[in-house]
């Protein structure tokens, strides 16, 4: 999910892959690497955890300039940062080398047919597995590289954006894609291969945008696309005419809107290559619990601070919907100073985007001290909750740059559901039909965001309705009232309009005080146990002339026809409604705060990680 450059020309190889990597270097990353190849095959790679800067003397210093080279930043998914985590990967012989961003599904299966065959890797992660296939479907002498390519990623269940280069070949680098992006940049008697615009845009605004499934010839002088048929492609390149920053934001003018967009494709991530075997519904790589483990355990404890509080107080009701635990939800600056009874039965939880929230690894600590088991819910592989946690269950939403937190949110719930799901089914507290019941829906819900997600411009109008208001109230029930905090907190951290998430059963006692003539008061009013309760908040808000914003599900003639502005979401289960229903909420957050021309992305007083008390 994060960098990738190749160069292949008569210029100084080392300084553009250093160049077009500093250029990603915003995505956010944990190491970095760059292999360089000679015409006579001399090659050098230069790999390290850590900042970029790391390579600049080494790389300068090396004998080999190369005339190919690919370079790549990391965003950790399997195999905490390290050196010899980093990429580019080599072969079994040392001959090709791959960067590769992306998660590959099955790459366990795929490895265990090159251990059968002798192979041994130096890593642990699941890119260096292809890059021994590829080398060793290419060793047959059967088939060209570009065609040991393709045969290879045929095979392949995942996410790849590929960059491979051969000693042997220095006259070309292979690139290859599916479902993470990668472009070929167009130069004079050179080119270029990278996962972003902004790597080469001041080398080239010519390029090409492979799709998924394709696979090209990069040369100097040539560029040539099949598909996965080994079919040619006719490729037109476009010129880029963005500027820098427009290409940072992939066109969105905020990271925080591209974050949003960005969700569907982090709930997959985060779900893929954690469906089960058949027999069991849902497994963990990173996490392995023993069914004696999962019956013994008698509470759960979830602690975690602003936007993770809210997911982990959704999963409370997520856990004690589908195991028989009862579940405890705490603040973690609360908690730290509290006395909880923690028992060695009780299990704690920490849920953390960043891993270095001080709050919440002051808990985890705690916690240890007083003989639990912690798992930690986690989107920085080899942070420091996560190091300091018996086990990992790691959310794949990529590199967070937003301050306010969207995608890292609906990723954190996705982890609940998926844990939910393994824990209840392992107690035989859900039966597996009831387990693979629910997955199913949950493999839907990508989908369902992307459809909310075109409506935007209906959410947008919703927001300037009522942008200029002093205050807001968001209300809602059950699974989603967590998400009524969630929501209230977005528009406050980044439009500094204050907000109230309230359990709108609360309404009667104190908040209703507080409705007068357009008061906003976004309703969550999807279907549900609590839906006719909702419509009757709605109901008792709007005799009061209060400004309903009800988000609802799609053709609801019910509510449309009672509150003043009605933003639909498909229906979905229950359970599930959280996933969907924090969209528009993330949207409205995001609109009130673009009509007051707040700084979006950097919100004034916060930080993305609050590593102090
Ligand atoms: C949420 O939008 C904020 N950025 C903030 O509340 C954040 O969720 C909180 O600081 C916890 O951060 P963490 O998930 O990295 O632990
Ligand atoms: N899954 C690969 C790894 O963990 C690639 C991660 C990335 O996209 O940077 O090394």
């Amino acid at each position: 999910m994060c960098g990738i450059i190749g160069y292949i020309g008569g210029n100084d190889v080392g300084d553009i892959l250093l160049k077009g990597l500093s250029r990603l270097e915003y995505r956010g990353y944990d190491s970095a690497g760059i292999v360089l190849i000679e015409e006579d095959g001399r090659f050098d790679v230069i790999k390290k955890e850590g900042r970029l800067y790391n390579l600049v003397g080494p790389v300068h210093d090396r004998a080999i300039k190369g005339c190919v080279g690919v370079g790549h930043t990391r965003w950790a998914t399997h195999g905490r940062p390290s050196d010899v985590n980093s990429h580019p990967h080599g072969d079994a012989s040392g001959s090709v080398w791959l960067v590769h961003n992306g998660i590959i599904e099955n790459y366990r299966e795929l490895s265990q047919s090159l251990v059968k065959k002798g192979h041994r890797f130096l890593s642990e992660t699941d890119s260096e597995i292809i890059a021994h296939l590829i080398g060793d479907e290419f060793s047959k002498g059967e088939v060209s590289l570009h065609e040991a390519v393709r045969r290879v990623v045929s095979s392949v269940r995942g996410s790849y954006a590929l960059g491979i280069v051969h000693r042997d070949f220095p006259d070309r680098i292979i690139a290859a894609r599916h479902g993470s992006p990668l472009i070929i940049g167009i130069g004079e008697n050179e080119n270029y291969i990278a996962s972003d615009v902004p790597a080469i845009m001041d080398r080239t605004r010519k390029v090409i945008y492979l799709e998924d499934g394709e696979v090209a010839i990069v040369k100097k002088d040539s560029v040539k696309v099949f598909d996965l048929n080994g079919n040619p492609v006719n490729k037109v390149p476009c010129e880029v005419n963005w500027s820098i920053e427009e290409a940072e934001k992939g066109g969105y003018e905020k990271f925080m809107l591209k974050e949003i967009f960005e969700q569907p494709k982090a709930v997959e991530n985060t779900i893929i290559d954690r469906i089960g075997p058949k027999g069991k519904t849902v497994t963990f790589d990173d996490m392995e619990f023993y069914p004696q483990q999962a019956r013994k355990l008698r509470r759960i404890y979830i602690v975690s601070c602003g936007t993770a509080f809210y997911a982990g107080y959704t999963g409370k009701y997520i856990l004690e919907r589908l195991t028989s635990i009862p579940v405890e939800i705490e603040l973690a600056s609360e908690f730290r100073y509290s006395d909880p009874k923690l028992q060695s039965d009780s299990l704690v939880i920490a849920v953390s985007q960043s891993g270095e929230t001080a709050d919440t690894l002051a808990s985890l600590r705690m916690a240890r001290e007083n003989g639990c088991k912690v798992l930690s819910i986690v989107n920085v592989v080899g942070s420091t909750i996560s190091r300091e946690s018996d086990w990992v269950l790691y959310t794949y939403a990529g590199p967070e740059i937003g301050v306010a937190s969207t995608k890292a949110y609906v990723t954190q719930l996705t982890a609940f559901y998926l844990f939910a799901i393994y824990l209840g089914e392992m107690r035989g507290d859900i039966s597996s039909g009831f387990a693979s019941g629910i997955l199913d829906e949950l493999k839907n819900i990508p989908g369902k965001i992307s459809k909310i997600l075109e409506h935007e411009a209906d959410i947008r109008k919703c927001a300037k309705s009522f942008y200029k208001a002093e205050s807001a109230l968001y209300i809602g029930r059950n699974f989603n009232y967590p998400n009524a905090m969630e929501g209230a907190l977005k528009i406050k951290e980044i439009s500094y309009m204050h907000a109230e998430g309230y359990a709108a059963g609360e309404m009667k006692h104190g908040p209703i005080a507080l409705i007068e003539d357009n008061y906003p008061v976004i309703c969550i009013c999807t279907k549900g146990k609590t839906y006719e309760k909702m419509i009757s908040n709605i109901r008792e808000v709007e005799a009061r002339n209060g400004q309903v914003i009800a988000i609802a599900n799609n053709g609801d003639s019910i509510v449309r026809e009672i509150a003043h502005n009605v933003i639909e979401v498909p229906e979905a289960m229950e359970e599930l409604s959280p996933l969907l229903n924090v969209v528009p909420l993330q949207l409205l957050a995001y609109y009130v705060a673009c009509e007051r021309g707040c700084d979006i992305d950097k919100p004034r007083n916060l930080a993305k990680s609050v590593t102090v008390e």
